[in-house]
């Protein structure tokens, strides 16, 4: 037995964790020889293993149905081009550490009641050489079909006698609806005490989701106004850029309500709208989020459509028509004609004390315009009152934004007084990165799940009671969405925003989702393209989402020009008087709207459904009257390609 001490972080990459090992224990994999364990679960005890944090009592055992051996296990899962050299996350591959976790694994081929005999045998033998104290850790990587006859296999091999502690982790996705989802309940508990079972929700092991609970009940802050009181509405967006990625065949009997807001996005809705759990026991915590979910009111069938809306992506196709990447109707192993929904967006409402009346919005879906996963707390306005007789002529909300993913970190917007003598507000932004606070490495999200798993601490993992009360929420879109009708589908394009009729939903109770915009989008613009931050980062707040259905006139001829629009995504059509011309996605049109004011010499009209970011000019000129070193390069832009003289002076002078 080879020994990590010396091992681990031996590259100086990477600090060793100060966290206690893990306690000891045989570790078996069912599906071991599949995609989750290659890509996900092997790169994560790795993780581990650098960190310092498997303890030297510990082995693997992978069980599957491929006839392979552990020497071809072993190759298997460090293979150069598909194994986990190719997916570890470290900044750098550490043979040496690997070498130390692959010396424990094991195979064995679990086919039959005989493997599961085998199997016994060879966990036995590895728990007395490693001294593992009988303690065992199963994790099923297989479909929920498969978690019965595995645990009836354990049984009757007598995997459930002898010493030490069983703890199973078990994969998504846990039902398909609440029925079925009672029914592994019944099924895996006739084998299994609660408190051995580990429900996987790979949400709950980002750092970014847990610090939820480390914000909201660390600092003094925010939570005497977490409520119904000060906070306005709560939205919950994660957008996925990636299509079905040739999970056609799982994703048309799933659809996104199944596959992210069932789980994953109630799982964070707990975390945000909870009440204060007694202490940071596993428990106390999961017993709040199941008071919170069994408060989400459910909807009557007449609600659903009300409070939901469901879209499915179409092809993307190129100005002549031609498809350039599949809608999903036409994706790999998806019904030509699938309903299956790739996004849905929702309205929510918590029926108690702290939250009623306060809308919670959820979204996500599949092929959007970006990847980003973020939260946004809406508080009240501030009384405006107070300014009247000011410059100032509307104030915005403040809003606190856990961002999730891919960037993390959490912002709050709030007012601030802009330098001057006379009394105007910009809104602006506190930011705390992570990257920038702390050295950590890129983690799976697996390795605390694993963790938890071996020190006994149930807290990231879900309980009989929290997954039906999911389901109990998510039933009646289920079956509303099965008996009626799906809205005409395909009916949001691949890379947009979604289709309209989600921003039609927040509209219609008078607000707005709030889009979290990047520089590279004003890049887009000749206007902005070699601004500083600070000058690009005023214009990002200033910017304001809008969607156009197709056919809606965006401009019309004639009309004083007052903003200039950026496609995020759609087609446009100017109508001027000569040919018809069309803009599309990263275009920009309207510029010079900010520049003079002066009636606009044609008309643009959607062509298909768009998002739009659009910006007014008044906030224009006002960010170039703070950052007037900028309006040089403005003039210069506007004359070469606009051909209209504006001196850099008249930009700047006092509104
Ligand atoms: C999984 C879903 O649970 O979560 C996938 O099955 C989805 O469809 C994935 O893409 C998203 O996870 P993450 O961590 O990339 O946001």
């Amino acid at each position: 037995m080879s020994d990590l001490t010396g091992v681990v972080g031996s590259l100086g990459l990477e600090p060793q964790s100060e966290a206690p090992k893990g306690r000891p224990c045989v570790m078996v994999i069912f599906g071991a020889c599949g995609d989750v364990t290659k890509r996900l679960m092997t790169p994560a005890i790795y993780n581990l293993a650098c960190d310092g944090l498997l303890p030297e009592q510990f082995a693997i055992v992978g069980a599957d149905i491929l006839d392979l051996d552990t020497e071809k296990f072993r190759a298997r899962l460090g293979d150069a081009d598909d194994g986990i050299q190719k997916y570890h996350t470290r900044k750098q591959f550490d043979p040496k550490v690997w070498s130390w976790l692959s010396g424990r694994m094991h195979y064995v081929e679990a086919k039959d009641l005989d493997g599961y005999h085998r199997l016994a045998d060879l966990v036995k033998k590895l728990g007395a050489d490693y001294k593992t104290g009988g303690n065992l850790l199963f994790y099923f990587a297989v479909a929920p079909r498969f978690f019965g006859l595995i645990s009836s296999n354990l049984y009757k091999s007598g995997f459930h006698e002898g010493d030490g502690w069983r703890h199973i982790i078990v994969e998504k996705p846990f039902g398909t609806d609440l029925k079925s989802a009672q029914e592994l309940n019944r099924e895996i508990l006739s084998y299994w005490r609660e408190d051995q079972i580990y429900r996987v929700d790979h949400y709950l092991g980002k750092e970014t989701v847990q610090n939820i609970l480390a914000f909201r009940f660390s600092n003094g802050m925010y939570e005497p106004m977490w409520n119904k009181n000060h906070i306005d509405n709560v939205q919950f967006n994660v957008s996925e850029s990636v299509d079905v990625e040739g999970r056609g065949g799982y994703y048309d009997s799933s659809g996104v309500l199944r596959d992210m807001m069932q789980n994953h996005m109630f799982q964070m809705l707990a975390y945000i709208a909870m009440e204060p759990p007694a202490s940071f026991e596993p428990d106390a915590i999961r017993n709040e989020k199941a008071k919170l979910l069994s408060a989400v009111r459910i909807f009557e069938p007449k609600e659903v459509p009300q409070n939901c809306v469901r879209g499915q992506y179409g092809p993307q196709v190129d100005g002549a028509g031609q498809v350039i990447q599949p809608g999903y109707r036409q994706e790999k192993d998806v019904n030509p004609k699938s309903n299956t929904e790739t996004f849905a967006a929702a309205r929510f409402f918590i029926d108690n004390w702290r939250w009623e009346g306060v809308p919670f919005y959820l979204r996500s879906g599949k092929a959007l315009w970006k990847r980003g996963t973020e939260i946004v707390v809406q508080f009240k306005k501030a009384p405006a009152v107070l300014f009247r007789g000011t410059p100032v002529e509307r104030l915005t909300s403040n809003r606190l934004i856990f961002h999730i993913q891919p960037y993390q970190g959490i912002e709050v917007l709030f007012q601030a007084k802009i330098p001057g003598p006379t009394l105007r507000l910009q809104t602006v932004h506190m930011k705390f990165n992570y990257g920038d606070t702390f050295r950590s490495s890129r983690y799976t999200g697996y390795e605390v799940m694993v963790y938890s798993c071996m020190n006994g601490d149930a807290t990231l993992f879900s309980r009989t009671d929290l997954v039906e009360a999911a389901w109990r929420i998510a039933q009646p879109m289920l079956d509303s969405w099965q008996s009626t009708p799906a809205p005409v589908f395909p009916n949001y394009a691949r890379g947009s925003w979604g289709p309209k009729a989600a921003s039609d939903l927040i509209q219609h109770d008078g607000r707005g989702w709030y889009e979290v915009i990047t520089p590279d989008v004003l890049a887009r613009s000749a206007l902005f393209r070699d601004g500083d931050e600070l000058f690009l980062n005023a214009v990002i707040m200033a910017l304001r989402p809008q969607v156009a259905a197709a056919g809606e006139m965006i401009i019309t001829k004639g009309e004083i020009g007052r903003e200039m629009y950026f496609i995020c995504r759609g087609e446009v059509e100017v109508l001027g008087d000569g040919d018809t011309k069309i803009l599309k996605d990263g275009d920009v049109f309207g510029e010079v709207a900010l520049l003079l004011s002066q009636k606009r010499t044609a008309s643009i009209r959607a062509r298909t459904l768009c998002d739009l970011f659009v910006l007014d000019r008044n906030e224009f000129l006002r960010i170039l009257r703070d950052n007037p070193h900028f309006a040089e390069k403005v003039t210069e832009v506007a004359t070469k390609r606009f051909k209209v003289n504006v001196p850099a002076e008249h930009l700047i002078r006092p509104a």
